[in-house]
């Protein structure tokens, strides 16, 4: 080990888990989206929570930045540093133990870095389901999406990752263990630590296993639709009424520009009869009211020209990414103003959505600049006129800091300074992330 600090953490959890090779850490240096991208001083993978104490004690006494990383999918540059070799990666995908699910109180505790797809089927496998899913689902881990709060697919039937969360296991920056791992419906002993953690994008601690509840497995598959329309008002009226039936699931949109690249990058054949200026994708317990003649499928293989949408689109080119949410009635006249923008104006958008949750995914590849600051201002300022957040499910990252006053009051994030100084007073967990 060529520093002394680096030899302490070998010290810690094994030279051959301390990555400095400049090869193999840059990818853990750079965000799924490629727009951001640093190499590590070193990528450390503990295997136990006291593990990551002492590594965080370690870099606490040296005033060493601390990353936190678990799949790697995030979308905002909230997971990698910022700045060649200046940060730790702590990679957490070795905490993956898996407990037996608790079927009295239907929770399981599991280790932060059990991916999604690992929770899904052992959750399967005692007849439940983990209620959150999402498209990354064999890579994204626990401990990130709690840490991101993460949403996806399923948030309008069975909420995002906070509803799911009971509990907590995280370690604090000076490597204090703090723990909520009981299984207990009511527990009221003073703040809701754990709920703290969920959402702070690795700046307030390390989550290192959370207790998570789940739900019943329906009795039957439930009913996938692909619906053609054409436009985005139809697509909200016929969300509205699939939420009055009370069964619904999942309500996402494509639009014609997403289903042509994802069918072109994925080799799909046109799933309806027709080509439709926006497509709707509803997941319902039994068959959707539809209106008469209308153009649509009932397959589960649906679900691919969806869930395919990031990965063809970044086929394209770096993409500019911003991840927003309005109030799903505003949608219609949101995008047609977002069309007519100084920077957007006679540009392809790609526009894919948790319509349900009216939480937009806005996509432009034919762009020099991945992390245009103009864009941002311009799309995310008239979010805000609409009454919408500039950060719906990805998080703030360091994409958003600068503009987080247009979604939260300068008292809030006063507050949320305050709470990060108290928890992180030398600031070496994730700088420059969430806050500005
Ligand atoms: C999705 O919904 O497909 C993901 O959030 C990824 C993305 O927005 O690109
Ligand atoms: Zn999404």
């Amino acid at each position: 080990m060529s520093s002394p600090l680096l030899a302490d953490l070998a010290d810690i959890v094994g030279a051959e888990h301390v990555l400095t090779d400049p090869d193999v850490t840059q990818s853990f240096g750079t965000d799924w989206t490629r727009a951001w991208s640093s190499t590590p001083l070193a990528v450390i993978r503990p295997a136990s929570t006291a593990e990551v104490a002492a590594v965080l004690r370690l870099c606490h006494a040296n005033g060493t930045p601390v990353v936190t990383q678990g799949g790697n999918t995030g979308l905002v540059g909230g997971g990698v540093p910022h700045g060649d070799r200046t940060s730790v990666v702590v990679s957490m995908t070795r905490l993956n133990s898996v407990a037996a699910v608790d079927r009295a109180t239907q929770t399981v505790e599991v280790g932060a870095g059990v991916t999604l797809s690992q929770l899904q089927a052992h959750a399967s496998s005692a007849g439940f389901r983990y209620a959150v899913d999402l498209a990354a689902r064999d890579s994204a881990t626990v401990g990130g999406m709690v840490a991101t709060n993460a949403g996806g697919l399923r948030v309008v039937g069975l909420g995002d990752t906070r509803a799911q969360v009971m509990g907590v296991e995280a370690v604090l920056a000076d490597g204090t263990i703090i723990r909520r791992l009981e299984p207990l419906a009511k527990d009221n002993g003073g703040y809701n630590l754990s709920q703290l953690m969920t959402g702070s994008e690795g700046t307030l601690g390390v989550i290192t296993a959370a207790r998570l509840r789940l739900v019943r497995q329906p009795a039957e598959p439930e009913v996938v639709t692909l619906i053609g329309l054409p436009d985005v008002e139809s697509a909200v009226d016929l969300v509205a009424s699939a939420r009055q039936r009370g069964d619904l699931t999942a309500a996402e949109m494509i639009r014609a520009e997403g289903m042509a690249v994802v069918r072109a990058v994925c080799g799909l054949t046109q799933p309806l009869a027709n080509e439709h200026p926006v497509y709707l994708l509803l997941e319902t317990a039994t068959l959707p009211d539809l209106p008469n003649d209308v153009d649509a499928a009932v397959d589960p293989r649906m679900w691919e020209y969806r869930d395919r949408q990031a990965e063809a689109v970044a086929t394209l080119g770096i993409p500019f990414k911003l991840d927003v949410c309005l109030p799903i009635t505003a949608i219609p006249e949101f995008l047609k103003e977002m069309d007519q923008l100084p920077d957007t104006q006679g540009r392809e958008v790609h526009v894919y959505a948790h319509l349900g949750d009216g939480n937009l995914h806005i996509n432009l590849v034919d762009i020099d600049e991945p992390t245009s600051e103009r864009l941002d201002e311009q799309v995310l300022t008239l979010v805000a006129q609409f009454g919408g957040s500039i950060a719906a499910e990805h998080g703030v990252g360091v994409h958003k800091t600068k503009w987080l006053h247009l979604s939260r009051s300068s008292a809030e994030i006063a507050t949320m300074k305050a709470i990060k100084n108290t928890l992180d007073p030398t600031g070496i967990l994730n700088p420059g992330v969430l806050l500005p």
